[in-house]
């Protein structure tokens, strides 16, 4: 299999890892204020591998090659997208085993009620990259709606919106089934962006507000066969891919 190089320049690093800006890594760097592996570097291009290398500032390890894990989850509906619930409601922490949960957390959010794909880590580069808003990796929704929009109302949400000042994309919207009897539609959305309930919002503000909301992919990782509740180790290959679609 092709060896995809995932190393990322020693300031970039330090900047995405929050520690600093590009320009204030920099100066970190010239000071001799970092070490990778052990060493002092002060040659500004050096390259890095996030996985692999260690980095310390000022004697603080930055990252280490502690084993970083990578689940694809199928979450269900009813659990929360965080770590901890201060009402000690389920959240997807709770389908893991204790052994698991060390360090691991979600990569972004599905609401209380969405069912689907979220990715679990306890890599905070990763989860850096895929969270930046300019990481714009399409997230395919299935929409069980109310009603059956129109094709000037599908045309709306392809368009994009604006909703009490927030803008919202264009998007790829498909009608998949309707049911007359039922009065309701499913749609497959496909964003390029995360905003907080955005499908939800999207939808209600056409008419026709969301019954049942799924993820089904998010960029090339699809749920496959998982079951709600269940999950699976991302290949190396995979997260490899993942890391390649950082933002520049
Ligand atoms: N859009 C929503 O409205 N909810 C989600 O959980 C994800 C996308």
């Amino acid at each position: 299999m092709q060896q995809i190089n995932v190393s990322v320049r020693l300031q970039k690093f330090l900047a995405s890892a929050g520690l600093a800006s590009r320009r204030s890594a920099e100066k970190m760097i010239g000071e001799g204020r970092v070490r990778v592996n052990g060493e002092i570097v002060q040659e500004m291009g050096k390259k890095i591998d996030p996985r692999e290398d260690r980095v310390e500032v000022d004697g603080i390890p930055i990252s280490g090659p502690a084993r970083k894990h990578y689940f694809l989850l199928y979450k269900p509906g009813g659990y929360l997208s965080t770590v901890k619930d201060p009402f000690g409601r389920p959240t997807v922490m709770d389908l893991f085993p204790p052994q698991l949960q060390k360090g691991l957390f979600p990569v972004g959010r599905l609401d209380l009620d969405t069912e689907g794909l979220l990715i679990m880590t306890n890599d905070g580069q990763l989860a850096h990259y895929l969270t930046h808003p300019r990481f714009q990796i399409n997230k395919t929704y299935h929409a069980l709606v109310r009603g059956i929009p129109s094709r000037s109302e599908l045309q709306t949400l392809r368009k994009g919106l604006v909703l009490d000042g927030k803008t919202f994309l264009p998007a790829r919207v498909k009608l998949l089934s309707a049911g007359k009897s039922t009065q309701q539609a499913k749609l497959e959305i496909v964003l390029a962006e995360g905003k907080k309930r955005q499908v939800r919002l999207m939808c209600k503000a056409v008419g026709h507000p969301v019954i049942f909301l799924k993820r089904v992919s998010l960029g090339f990782l699809t749920l496959g066969g998982l079951k709600p509740g269940s999950y699976r180790r991302l290949k190396k290959g995979e997260v490899d891919r993942l890391y390649c679609l950082a933002p520049e």
